[in-house]
C-alpha cells in the first residue's frame, strides 16, 4: 500500500489538532487498566504534537457501549494513564462534544492536550452521523489518524471527521502500515501464516485471502476443530463450531488448488473431567468423554520445523487456551526457538498480543501490531475505510 500523508509534514505550530487514537484497552475486574501497551504506543504521535507546539485533542473510543453513556466505559482512567506517560495534564471533557469540549479547546495552549470523552456514548459516532462530524472537525483545524487498531472502522472520529479537516497519518498508523505491508506486498517466501483462536468463523475470511499467497498455513486452536471433524475425525467431546463444514471444504479444496499447503494439528493436549493432568492423544484417537484445548508435541514439531523453513511469519490467534498453563505450552514451544532467527516475524490480534507478553514471546516478532480486526483486514487486502480517506504522500 502507498505511504500516507504523515504527521512530520503538518503545519503544527499553534493549531488545534484532533488525533485519532486506539485507546480500546482491556479493563480488569475492578475498572482499571489492564494492558496499556495501545496508550504507550500513541505516544510518538503525541509527543510530536507536543513537541511542535500543537494544540492536542485526542479522540478515543472505549469498548461498545452502543451510543449509550456507561460509566464503566468511562475514558477517565485512561486520561490519567495518558496525563502520567506524558507527564503532563489531560484533562477530559465529560461529554464527548459539548460545552466543556468547547471551553477546553479554546483555552488549549500550545504544547497542551485535553481528551473528549468516549466518542461510542453517542448515537452518531458508529453511523457517522455527518452533524456529529462536523461538530468534532469544528474543535480543530487539522486531523491526525493515530488509531490503527480502529481504521477498518467508518465512524465520525475515524471518516468522518478525516473527510472535513485536513488529514495526516500518525506514527502509529505509518508503522503499522509499513511493517503489515511486508506482508501484503510481495511477501518474502517461503511466506507462513500460523492462524488460532477461538472464534472459528471470523478467521474464515482470512484463511481464504490466504490460498495462493501463502505457502503454508498452519491452523491451531479451535479454528483447526472443524477441519479436522470435516475431515472425518472425532474430537471426543470437545465443542466443535457447527455449520462450517462447506465453508472449511471449500478452504480445504483452494488450498489445493492454489498451492497453499494447510498443516492441521495432528495431536492434541486434552483435559478430562476428573483428571488432574492432561492427556495427549492423536487428533483422531482423544477419548470420548475429553476435551482438547492445545495442540500436541508432534504438532509443535511440524510447525516449528514449517516456520523455521519460513522467511516471512505472521501470525493471529493463540494455538490453544493459552491463558490457562496446561493448554500454553503449544503457543509457546512453537514460536519460543524463533527468537534471533533471521526473517520478518509479524503478529496481530488482542489475545495474540497478549499471549506473546504472557508466554515471553515477544522477542520472537519483529512487530506485534496494535489492530486486532484492523490488522486483519489490512492482511486480507480489504480496503480500510479510515485510511482510505487519508491522501496520499
Ligand atoms: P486474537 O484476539 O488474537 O485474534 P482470538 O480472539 O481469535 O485471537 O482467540 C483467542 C482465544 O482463543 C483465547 O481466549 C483462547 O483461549 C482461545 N482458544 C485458543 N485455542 C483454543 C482451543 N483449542 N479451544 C478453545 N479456545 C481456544
Ligand atoms: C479494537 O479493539 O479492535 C478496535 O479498537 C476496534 O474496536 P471495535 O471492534 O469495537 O470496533
Ligand atoms: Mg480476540
Amino acid at each position: 500500500m502507498l505511504p500516507k500523508r504523515g504527521v512530520a509534514s503538518a503545519p503544527l505550530k499553534g493549531r488545534r489538532v484532533l488525533v485519532r487514537v486506539d485507546f480500546n484497552v482491556p479493563l480488569d475486574d475492578r475498572g482499571g487498566i489492564a494492558d496499556d501497551r495501545r496508550i504507550l504506543e500513541a505516544i510518538p504521535t503525541l509527543d510530536l504534537l507536543r513537541t511542535h507546539g500543537a494544540k492536542t485533542i485526542v479522540l478515543a473510543h472505549l469498548g461498545r457501549p452502543g451510543g449509550r453513556r456507561d460509566p464503566k466505559l468511562s475514558l477517565r482512567p485512561v486520561a490519567r494513564r495518558l496525563s502520567s506517560a506524558l507527564g503532563t495534564p489531560v484533562p477530559l471533557a465529560d461529554e464527548p462534544v459539548g460545552v466543556r469540549a468547547l471551553d477546553l479547546a479554546a483555552r488549549l495552549e500550545n504544547g497542551q492536550f485535553m481528551m473528549l470523552e468516549n466518542l461510542r456514548f453517542l448515537p452518531g459516532e458508529e453511523t457517522n452521523d455527518p452533524g456529529l462530524a462536523a461538530q468534532l472537525a469544528r474543535l480543530g483545524e487539522l486531523f491526525v489518524e493515530d488509531a490503527f487498531g480502529a481504521v477498518h472502522r467508518a465512524h465520525a472520529s475515524t471518516v468522518g471527521v478525516a473527510q472535513r479537516l485536513p488529514s495526516f497519518a500518525g506514527l502509529l498508523v505509518e508503522r503499522e502500515l509499513r511493517e503489515l505491508s511486508r506482508l501484503t506486498d510481495r511477501p518474502a517466501v517461503p511466506y507462513s501464516v500460523v492462524v488460532g483462536g477461538g472464534k472459528v468463523a471470523d478467521k474464515l475470511p482470512l484463511l481464504a485471502s490466504l490460498l495462493g499467497r501463502a505457502s503454508t498455513v498452519l491452523i491451531g486452536g479451535a479454528i483447526a476443530y472443524p477441519f479436522l471433524t470435516a475431515a472425518g475425525t472425532r474430537l471426543g467431546a470437545t465443542p466443535v463450531a457447527s455449520g462450517l463444514d462447506d465453508a472449511v471444504r471449500e478452504i480445504t479444496a483452494g488450498a489445493r488448488a492454489a498451492g497453499t499447503e494447510l498443516l492441521l494439528p495432528s495431536d492434541l493436549v486434552y483435559e478430562r473431567p476428573g483428571e488432574a493432568e492432561p492427556g495427549i492423544a492423536a487428533s483422531g484417537n482423544v477419548p470420548p468423554e475429553a476435551v482438547a484445548g492445545d495442540i500436541g508435541p508432534d504438532t509443535q514439531r511440524a510447525f516449528r520445523a514449517a516456520l523455521e523453513r519460513s522467511a516471512t511469519v505472521f501470525w493471529n490467534g493463540p494455538l490453544g487456551r493459552f491463558e490457562l498453563p496446561r493448554f500454553a505450552g503449544g503457543t509457546r514451544a512453537v514460536f519460543s526457538g524463533l527468537e534471533g532467527r533471521p526473517g520478518v516475524r509479524i503478529a496481530a490480534g488482542g489475545d495474540s498480543a497478549r499471549a506473546a507478553y504472557a508466554l515471553g514471546l515477544a522477542g520472537a516478532f519483529g512487530f506485534i501490531s496494535t489492530g486486532g480486526g484492523a490488522a486483519l483486514e489490512f492482511v486480507e487486502g480489504r480496503e480500510l475505510p479510515g485510511l482510505a480517506v487519508l491522501p496520499d504522500a
